[in-house]
């Protein structure tokens, strides 16, 4: 096989670290940090995370962009994305083990009433809530996707009825499935606690706007994980002032880090997590771009391949 060039864009992933992981999975790799690309047309692949615009247009002879994350809507912001080339995300199953954790917990704690309870014992107050079982408490998953299918599987597992929305249907065991924008209104009525891992696309920005909210049954929780630009932020100041909605769990923003003066950081019924929900692991995210790296040397496709048009 031809040794690979690989360039290497990220300014929040250690470029250090994936060059010594890659080394040892594909020992012909030429690494190549993008300070370092001294011939644009020498790169055969690119591994990146928000690459600026027109960067992946500069390398004339790329066969391969493989996302360092599992959502691509950083790669194809770039309007010049060069669009015969293909691309990759990266689905590492201890990612989406991560996910599951990250979200099995916050909804146990919305669940549970936690958030309260850490008010009241700021207020020095003394007052049972006496939740459902989780049999009778109903969560939503926008996205069914690998991070929310698996999600859905944990939570079912916690003994929540739990339902999932996509775009086509689904048949999970013990979840259940409505799927297109007809039978999102159905979803939402039922949806106590709701939880977005969808992909940030045209038809997805916006998604958890206040029309939605209203459809929600009063008083229930909002957690995002998808993306940022998900959530319509004035719409969901407004439906915590009202009380439509009780709680939100924010772990994506439009603007990351989330700014210094936004209203979120303070805000009683809102937590905030700085985009940890399941971050790359160059220990075992490596293994999986070293598999496609291995497929682009050998012809074959790409079982996580972006479908450009559809955005994910
Ligand atoms: N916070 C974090 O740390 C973190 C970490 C990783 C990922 N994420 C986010 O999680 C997202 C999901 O990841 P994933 O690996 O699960 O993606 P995925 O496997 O591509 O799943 C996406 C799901 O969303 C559904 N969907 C897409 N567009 C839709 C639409 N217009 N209407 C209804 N359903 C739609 C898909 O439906 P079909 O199944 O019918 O295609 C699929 O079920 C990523 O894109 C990323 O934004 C966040």
């Amino acid at each position: 096989m031809a040794p690979l060039t690989l360039a290497f864009r990220s300014t929040s992933d250690h470029a250090e670290k994936w060059g010594a992981a890659l080394a040892k999975l594909v020992p012909d790799l030429v690494f190549v940090p993008w300070q370092d690309v001294s011939d644009p047309a020498a790169i055969d692949a690119a591994l990146c995370w928000r690459p600026p615009e027109g960067w992946l247009a500069s390398l004339p002879n790329l066969r391969l962009v493989h996302s360092l994350g599992a959502g691509v809507d950083h790669v194809l912001a770039d309007r010049r994305y060069p669009a015969h080339v293909p691309l990759v995300r990266l689905v590492d199953p201890l990612m989406t083990r991560a996910m599951t954790e990250f979200v099995a917990f916050q909804v146990l704690r919305l669940h549970l009433k936690e958030p309260a309870y850490r008010r009241q014992q700021r207020d020095r107050l003394w007052q049972q809530h006496f939740p459902p079982s989780a049999a009778d408490r109903r969560v939503g998953i926008l996205g069914v996707g690998e991070m929310g299918g698996a999600v859905a599987a944990s939570l079912v597992a916690l003994g929540f009825d739990v339902a999932g929305w996509s775009r086509t249907p689904k048949d999970q065991p013990g979840v259940a499935c409505f799927a297109g924008d007809a039978a999102l209104p159905d979803f939402l009525a039922r949806s106590e606690i709701l939880v977005c891992l969808l992909p940030l696309t045209p038809a997805t920005e916006g998604i958890l706007s206040a029309a939605c909210f209203a459809q929600m049954p009063r008083g229930a929780g909002i957690i995002n994980v998808g993306r940022g630009r998900h959530l319509v932020e004035r719409d969901l100041l407004a439906a915590l002032d009202s009380g439509q909605l009780s709680e939100a769990v924010l772990d994506v923003f439009p603007t990351e880090p989330l700014p210094e003066d936004h209203p979120f950081w303070t805000h009683d019924r809102i937590v905030v997590t700085p985009h940890v929900a399941a971050l790359t692991n160059p220990a075992t995210a490596s293994l999986v771009v070293a598999e496609n790296l291995r497929r682009l040397a050998r012809g074959e496709p790409w079982p996580d391949r972006v479908d450009i048009a559809s955005g994910y």
